[in-house]
C-alpha cells in the first residue's frame, strides 16, 4: 500500500514537471518561426528550403539524412535544393520538425549522455525502420523513420529536466541488476516513453506517431496492432545490435518472440541475418553520421 502511494507521489511529481516543460524550452525566435511556417496551411517547398538554408547545422542534418544509405537515395545528395527535390515535400516537413525537436532538448554533454551517440542511434533506428518497413512493404515507410527518430526522445528530456533522477537511473541500471526502464520508472514513476509521448501529445502531433513512441518497448500494446509501432520495436533492437553510438539506456533490452512472428520472422537467427547486411551498409556511412 505504501509503495503504491510512493508510486502515484512520484508520478504526480513527474507529472507536474512534464506539463511545465513547455514553457521552460527556450526555442529561439528562428526556430519559433520555423515551426510555424511547418504548420501552417500556406506552408511550401520554397519557404521551407529557404528557411532551413539559414541554419547550417540543419542544413547539414537534412544532407545528412538525405545521404543516409537506408534513405534509399541513389544519388549523392550534395545540396539542400537536391535534397529538398528528392525528400519530398511531406517527409522533409516531418523531418525538420523532428529535427527541431530533437534540438529543444537537448542538453550539455556530460558523462551520462553524450547527445552524438543519442543521435547516431535515432537516425540509425529510423533509418533501419524505413528500410525494413520497405523490404516487408509496408504501407508508409516515412512514418516510420520519424518515429524511430523520435523513438526515445523521453531520454534526453529526463537527461535535461530530471538530471539528479537521471543519475540515479544511470547508475542503478549500471550497478544492479535492474533494466533502465525498471529505473526510470523507479525513481520518476514514468519511463522514457510516456515522457515522450506526454510531449508529443502536447504539441498534437498525430496520435499514431505518440503511440509508437510511447509503447516501442510495450510488446503486449503493439501485437495485432499497427505494424508501424512493431517495425520501430525491431529497428530500436536492431539500432542497438548494430552497436554505432552508445545507446546504454537500450542495451538490456531482448526481443520479443511474438512480435517476432507478428512480424513474419521464423527465427532470431533470421533477425541476425538482416542486421548483419544493414550493419555493412551502415559501416559504409556512419562517418558521414557523426556529427551534432
Ligand atoms: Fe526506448
Ligand atoms: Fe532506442
Amino acid at each position: 500500500m505504501e509503495i503504491t502511494q510512493l508510486e502515484t507521489n512520484k508520478r504526480e511529481k513527474t507529472k507536474l514537471i512534464l506539463s511545465k516543460i513547455n514553457n521552460f524550452v527556450s526555442l529561439s525566435p528562428f526556430k519559433s518561426e520555423m515551426l510555424s511556417v511547418l504548420n501552417a496551411p500556406d506552408c511550401d517547398m520554397r519557404k521551407i528550403r529557404l528557411l532551413i538554408s539559414k541554419d547550417p547545422a540543419l542544413t547539414i542534418k537534412v544532407l545528412s539524412i538525405a545521404n543516409s544509405p537506408f534513405y534509399g537515395l541513389t544519388r549523392e545528395v550534395s545540396t539542400l535544393d537536391h535534397a529538398v527535390l528528392l525528400v519530398g515535400f511531406d517527409n522533409l516537413k516531418s523531418i525538420v520538425t523532428a529535427l527541431i525537436m530533437m534540438d529543444m532538448f537537448k542538453n550539455k554533454n556530460d558523462s551520462y549522455l553524450n547527445h552524438s551517440d543519442f543521435w547516431i542511434h535515432s537516425l540509425i533506428t529510423a533509418s533501419i525502420g524505413k528500410r525494413f518497413a520497405e523490404d516487408i512493404e509496408f504501407e508508409n515507410p516515412e512514418k516510420v523513420f520519424i518515429a524511430g527518430l523520435l523513438h526515445d526522445l523521453g531520454i534526453p528530456i529526463m537527461h535535461k529536466y530530471f538530471h539528479s533522477d537521471f543519475i540515479n537511473i544511470y547508475k542503478s541500471a549500471e550497478d544492479q541488476d535492474m533494466s533502465f526502464i525498471e529505473a526510470e520508472k523507479y525513481y520518476l514513476g514514468y519511463d522514457h516513453q510516456e515522457i515522450a509521448a506526454y510531449l508529443l501529445n502536447s504539441w498534437n502531433l498525430p496520435e499514431s506517431l505518440s503511440e509508437a513512441v510511447g509503447n516501442h518497448h510495450d510488446t503486449r500494446a503493439m501485437i495485432g496492432k499497427n505494424k508501424m509501432y512493431s517495425i520501430v520495436y525491431l529497428a530500436d533492437y536492431m539500432a542497438t545490435r548494430v552497436g554505432m553510438g552508445n545507446c546504454f539506456w537500450d542495451e538490456k533490452n531482448k526481443i520479443n518472440e511474438d512480435v517476432l512472428k507478428y512480424l513474419g520472422f521464423t527465427s532470431l537467427s533470421e533477425v541476425d541475418h538482416i542486421i548483419g547486411i544493414y550493419n555493412v551498409m551502415i559501416e559504409k556511412e556512419i562517418n558521414a553520421l557523426r556529427f551534432n
